[in-house]
Protein backbone atom coordinates (compact mmCIF):
# COMPACT_ATOMS: atom_id res chain seq x y z
CA UNK A 1 0.00 0.00 0.00
CA UNK A 2 1.95 3.81 -0.71
CA UNK A 3 1.84 5.95 1.75
CA UNK A 4 -0.28 8.48 -0.01
CA UNK A 5 -2.99 5.31 0.58
CA UNK A 6 -2.07 4.68 3.73
CA UNK A 7 -2.94 8.37 4.78
CA UNK A 8 -5.96 8.05 3.12
CA UNK A 9 -6.79 5.05 5.11
CA UNK A 10 -5.85 6.42 8.26
CA UNK A 11 -8.35 9.55 7.57
CA UNK A 12 -11.48 7.47 6.51
CA UNK A 13 -10.53 5.01 9.99
CA UNK A 14 -11.28 8.56 12.05
CA UNK A 15 -14.43 9.57 9.59
CA UNK A 16 -16.07 5.74 10.16
CA UNK A 17 -14.93 5.56 14.08
CA UNK A 18 -17.76 7.99 14.55
CA UNK A 19 -21.18 6.36 16.57
CA UNK A 20 -22.42 4.49 13.89
CA UNK A 21 -26.04 6.31 14.28
CA UNK A 22 -24.67 8.63 12.00
CA UNK A 23 -25.12 6.87 9.10
CA UNK A 24 -28.53 6.22 9.58
CA UNK A 25 -29.23 7.77 6.10
CA UNK A 26 -27.96 4.62 4.66
CA UNK A 27 -31.17 2.73 6.18
CA UNK A 28 -33.83 5.57 6.37
CA UNK A 29 -37.62 4.83 4.61
CA UNK A 30 -37.71 8.41 4.60
CA UNK A 31 -39.19 8.72 1.06
CA UNK A 32 -37.86 12.14 -0.06
CA UNK A 33 -34.10 11.22 1.65
CA UNK A 34 -34.02 7.76 -0.33
CA UNK A 35 -35.29 9.45 -3.49
CA UNK A 36 -32.26 12.41 -3.67
CA UNK A 37 -29.74 9.05 -2.33
CA UNK A 38 -31.02 6.35 -4.53
CA UNK A 39 -31.27 8.26 -7.85
CA UNK A 40 -28.11 8.18 -9.67
CA UNK A 41 -27.91 4.17 -8.48
CA UNK A 42 -31.69 3.93 -10.06
CA UNK A 43 -31.09 5.48 -13.06
CA UNK A 44 -27.58 3.16 -13.55
CA UNK A 45 -29.67 0.09 -13.15
CA UNK A 46 -31.81 1.10 -15.57
CA UNK A 47 -29.83 1.54 -17.79
CA UNK A 48 -28.18 -2.15 -17.07
CA UNK A 49 -31.46 -3.33 -17.38
CA UNK A 50 -31.80 -2.09 -20.91
CA UNK A 51 -28.09 -3.30 -21.84
CA UNK A 52 -28.89 -7.30 -20.33
CA UNK A 53 -32.06 -6.96 -22.25
CA UNK A 54 -33.98 -8.52 -18.98
CA UNK A 55 -33.86 -8.75 -15.46
CA UNK A 56 -30.34 -8.63 -13.37
CA UNK A 57 -31.36 -9.15 -10.01
CA UNK A 58 -29.29 -12.48 -10.17
CA UNK A 59 -25.73 -11.16 -10.70
CA UNK A 60 -23.34 -11.28 -8.14
CA UNK A 61 -22.38 -7.90 -7.11
CA UNK A 62 -19.66 -6.20 -5.63
CA UNK A 63 -19.26 -2.39 -4.32
CA UNK A 64 -15.73 -0.53 -4.24
CA UNK A 65 -15.03 1.71 -2.08
CA UNK A 66 -18.44 0.53 -0.60
CA UNK A 67 -18.05 2.44 2.96
CA UNK A 68 -20.42 1.42 5.74
CA UNK A 69 -22.23 0.22 3.05
CA UNK A 70 -25.45 2.09 1.93
CA UNK A 71 -24.93 1.08 -2.04
CA UNK A 72 -24.72 -2.36 -0.89
CA UNK A 73 -27.75 -2.18 1.09
CA UNK A 74 -29.85 -0.15 -2.02
CA UNK A 75 -28.49 -3.52 -4.15
CA UNK A 76 -29.89 -6.03 -1.25
CA UNK A 77 -33.07 -3.60 -0.92
CA UNK A 78 -33.51 -4.27 -4.55
CA UNK A 79 -33.81 -7.98 -5.15
CA UNK A 80 -30.24 -8.39 -5.74
CA UNK A 81 -29.24 -11.82 -3.20
CA UNK A 82 -25.19 -11.93 -3.89
CA UNK A 83 -23.63 -8.65 -2.48
CA UNK A 84 -20.21 -7.99 -1.56
CA UNK A 85 -19.56 -4.81 0.28
CA UNK A 86 -15.83 -3.96 0.44
CA UNK A 87 -13.42 -1.10 1.69
CA UNK A 88 -9.97 -0.15 3.27
CA UNK A 89 -11.73 0.63 6.44
CA UNK A 90 -11.79 -1.88 9.02
CA UNK A 91 -14.06 0.36 10.78
CA UNK A 92 -16.24 1.39 7.90
CA UNK A 93 -16.78 -2.60 7.38
CA UNK A 94 -17.69 -3.16 11.01
CA UNK A 95 -20.20 -0.44 10.72
CA UNK A 96 -21.54 -2.31 7.57
CA UNK A 97 -21.51 -5.62 9.48
CA UNK A 98 -23.71 -4.51 12.85
CA UNK A 99 -26.03 -2.32 9.79
CA UNK A 100 -27.22 -5.33 7.55
CA UNK A 101 -26.40 -8.75 8.08
CA UNK A 102 -27.31 -9.43 4.50
CA UNK A 103 -24.49 -8.43 3.47
CA UNK A 104 -20.97 -10.36 2.48
CA UNK A 105 -17.97 -8.03 3.47
CA UNK A 106 -14.59 -7.50 2.15
CA UNK A 107 -11.41 -6.01 3.15
CA UNK A 108 -9.72 -4.59 0.09
CA UNK A 109 -7.62 -2.06 -1.65
CA UNK A 110 -9.94 -0.56 -4.27
CA UNK A 111 -6.07 -0.06 -6.45
CA UNK A 112 -5.44 -3.63 -5.77
CA UNK A 113 -7.73 -6.11 -5.17
CA UNK A 114 -7.24 -9.51 -4.03
CA UNK A 115 -9.58 -10.87 -6.26
CA UNK A 116 -9.55 -13.04 -9.34
CA UNK A 117 -10.18 -12.07 -12.89
CA UNK A 118 -13.97 -12.47 -13.39
CA UNK A 119 -14.86 -12.92 -9.64
CA UNK A 120 -18.42 -10.75 -9.95
CA UNK A 121 -20.92 -10.18 -11.96
CA UNK A 122 -21.43 -7.03 -11.46
CA UNK A 123 -18.68 -4.11 -9.63
CA UNK A 124 -20.04 -0.76 -8.58
CA UNK A 125 -18.01 1.92 -7.66
CA UNK A 126 -20.17 5.33 -6.19
CA UNK A 127 -17.95 8.71 -5.07
CA UNK A 128 -14.95 6.06 -4.56
CA UNK A 129 -12.34 6.68 -7.49
CA UNK A 130 -11.32 10.11 -7.23
CA UNK A 131 -10.43 9.68 -3.48
CA UNK A 132 -7.51 6.73 -4.83
CA UNK A 133 -4.10 8.17 -5.33
CA UNK A 134 -4.75 6.43 -9.26
CA UNK A 135 -8.33 6.66 -9.86
CA UNK A 136 -7.21 4.65 -12.91
CA UNK A 137 -5.86 2.03 -11.68
CA UNK A 138 -9.22 1.75 -9.68
CA UNK A 139 -11.82 1.47 -12.88
CA UNK A 140 -8.46 -0.92 -14.03
CA UNK A 141 -9.26 -3.11 -11.00
CA UNK A 142 -12.99 -3.17 -11.42
CA UNK A 143 -12.70 -3.99 -15.17
CA UNK A 144 -10.47 -7.16 -14.42
CA UNK A 145 -12.81 -8.51 -11.84
CA UNK A 146 -16.41 -7.34 -14.05
CA UNK A 147 -17.75 -10.66 -15.37
CA UNK A 148 -20.56 -8.92 -16.79
CA UNK A 149 -20.71 -5.33 -15.72
CA UNK A 150 -18.92 -2.21 -14.36
CA UNK A 151 -21.16 1.18 -13.07
CA UNK A 152 -19.22 4.09 -12.01
CA UNK A 153 -20.88 6.93 -10.09
CA UNK A 154 -18.37 9.65 -9.91
CA UNK A 155 -18.05 13.22 -10.53
CA UNK A 156 -17.86 14.31 -14.48
CA UNK A 157 -15.24 16.90 -15.31
CA UNK A 158 -16.29 20.22 -16.96
CA UNK A 159 -16.25 23.95 -17.12
CA UNK A 160 -18.80 24.24 -13.65
CA UNK A 161 -16.80 21.61 -11.95
CA UNK A 162 -13.44 23.58 -12.94
CA UNK A 163 -15.10 27.13 -11.70
CA UNK A 164 -16.66 26.24 -8.73
CA UNK A 165 -15.95 22.58 -8.01
CA UNK A 166 -13.60 21.01 -5.29
CA UNK A 167 -10.22 20.19 -6.69
CA UNK A 168 -8.51 19.16 -3.93
CA UNK A 169 -10.00 16.71 -0.76
CA UNK A 170 -8.75 17.07 2.55
CA UNK A 171 -9.44 14.72 5.36
CA UNK A 172 -7.16 14.76 8.15
CA UNK A 173 -3.58 14.71 6.62
CA UNK A 174 -4.85 12.76 3.54
CA UNK A 175 -5.78 14.83 0.73
CA UNK A 176 -6.72 13.55 -3.00
CA UNK A 177 -7.42 15.68 -6.21
CA UNK A 178 -10.75 15.21 -7.48
CA UNK A 179 -10.46 12.94 -10.11
CA UNK A 180 -13.44 13.96 -12.78
CA UNK A 181 -14.79 11.34 -15.43
CA UNK A 182 -16.21 11.95 -18.86
CA UNK A 183 -16.69 9.58 -22.09
CA UNK A 184 -13.97 10.00 -23.69
CA UNK A 185 -11.55 9.10 -20.71
CA UNK A 186 -13.67 6.28 -19.63
CA UNK A 187 -14.14 4.78 -23.30
CA UNK A 188 -10.73 4.64 -23.92
CA UNK A 189 -9.77 3.82 -20.64
CA UNK A 190 -11.87 0.51 -21.36
CA UNK A 191 -10.89 0.05 -24.81
CA UNK A 192 -6.91 0.22 -23.54
CA UNK A 193 -7.79 -2.61 -21.48
CA UNK A 194 -10.18 -4.78 -23.32
CA UNK A 195 -9.12 -3.60 -26.93
CA UNK A 196 -11.82 -4.99 -29.48
CA UNK A 197 -13.60 -7.71 -27.22
CA UNK A 198 -17.21 -7.15 -27.85
CA UNK A 199 -18.78 -4.78 -25.23
CA UNK A 200 -21.15 -1.83 -24.69
CA UNK A 201 -20.15 1.57 -23.46
CA UNK A 202 -22.48 4.04 -22.06
CA UNK A 203 -22.46 7.72 -20.32
CA UNK A 204 -24.93 9.40 -18.98
CA UNK A 205 -24.31 13.07 -17.65
CA UNK A 206 -26.73 14.65 -15.52
CA UNK A 207 -27.06 17.19 -12.42
CA UNK A 208 -27.43 16.05 -8.86
CA UNK A 209 -26.80 17.00 -5.74
CA UNK A 210 -28.55 15.06 -3.26
CA UNK A 211 -27.94 17.67 -0.05
CA UNK A 212 -28.33 20.35 -1.71
CA UNK A 213 -31.75 19.08 -3.48
CA UNK A 214 -32.78 17.46 -0.04
CA UNK A 215 -32.54 21.20 1.93
CA UNK A 216 -34.65 22.90 -0.57
CA UNK A 217 -37.08 20.07 -0.70
CA UNK A 218 -37.45 18.98 2.60
CA UNK A 219 -39.15 22.65 3.41
CA UNK A 220 -41.86 21.51 1.74
CA UNK A 221 -41.70 17.97 4.04
CA UNK A 222 -40.44 14.57 3.29
CA UNK A 223 -43.81 12.79 1.66
CA UNK A 224 -45.19 13.59 -1.92
CA UNK A 225 -44.93 17.80 -1.46
CA UNK A 226 -41.15 17.30 -0.91
CA UNK A 227 -40.60 14.63 -3.49
CA UNK A 228 -42.54 16.54 -6.18
CA UNK A 229 -40.22 19.19 -5.26
CA UNK A 230 -36.97 17.47 -5.73
CA UNK A 231 -38.33 15.89 -9.25
CA UNK A 232 -39.63 19.13 -10.48
CA UNK A 233 -36.23 20.64 -9.65
CA UNK A 234 -34.08 17.90 -11.46
CA UNK A 235 -36.67 17.90 -14.04
CA UNK A 236 -35.60 21.43 -14.83
CA UNK A 237 -31.83 20.90 -14.53
CA UNK A 238 -32.83 18.34 -17.07
CA UNK A 239 -32.72 20.64 -20.45
CA UNK A 240 -28.98 21.35 -19.26
CA UNK A 241 -28.18 17.44 -18.07
CA UNK A 242 -25.34 18.26 -21.13
CA UNK A 243 -23.17 20.52 -18.69
CA UNK A 244 -23.55 18.50 -15.46
CA UNK A 245 -21.91 18.10 -12.31
CA UNK A 246 -22.31 13.99 -12.15
CA UNK A 247 -21.13 10.60 -14.06
CA UNK A 248 -23.04 7.64 -14.75
CA UNK A 249 -20.74 5.23 -16.47
CA UNK A 250 -21.45 1.63 -17.66
CA UNK A 251 -19.58 -0.91 -19.29
CA UNK A 252 -21.36 -3.94 -20.30
CA UNK A 253 -19.60 -6.90 -21.81
CA UNK A 254 -21.02 -8.42 -23.98
CA UNK A 255 -20.51 -12.40 -24.50
C1 LIG B 1 -16.74 9.31 0.10
S1 LIG B 1 -16.65 7.68 0.73
C2 LIG B 1 -17.93 6.91 -0.20
C3 LIG B 1 -18.49 5.73 0.49
C4 LIG B 1 -19.73 5.15 -0.20
N1 LIG B 1 -19.43 4.73 -1.55
C5 LIG B 1 -20.86 6.14 -0.20
O1 LIG B 1 -21.07 6.84 -1.21
O2 LIG B 1 -21.51 6.25 0.84
C6 LIG B 1 -15.19 7.02 -0.03
C7 LIG B 1 -14.90 5.61 0.42
O3 LIG B 1 -13.77 5.12 -0.28
C8 LIG B 1 -12.98 4.34 0.61
N2 LIG B 1 -11.64 4.26 0.04
C9 LIG B 1 -10.78 5.28 -0.22
N3 LIG B 1 -9.65 4.80 -0.75
C10 LIG B 1 -9.79 3.45 -0.83
C11 LIG B 1 -8.96 2.40 -1.31
N4 LIG B 1 -7.73 2.62 -1.79
N5 LIG B 1 -9.44 1.14 -1.26
C12 LIG B 1 -10.69 0.88 -0.77
N6 LIG B 1 -11.51 1.83 -0.29
C13 LIG B 1 -11.06 3.11 -0.33
C14 LIG B 1 -13.08 5.08 1.93
O4 LIG B 1 -12.76 4.30 3.06
C15 LIG B 1 -14.56 5.50 1.90
O5 LIG B 1 -15.37 4.50 2.47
Amino acid sequence: MSDTTQEQRNAFENIFSAEAARWHFHDTKDPLIRYVRDRRLHLALDAVRKLAGGSIESLSVLLVCGGVGGEATFFANHGFSDVTNTDFSENALDVCRHRDERLKIRLLNAENMDLEDLSYDLVVVQDGLHHLPRPALGLNEMIRVARKAVIVLEPHTGWVAKAIGTDWERHGNAVNFVYRWNLESFRQLILSQLLDSPKSIRVIRLWDHNSVIHKIASKFGSGSLGIFIAKSIYACLAPINAFGNNFIGILWKTP
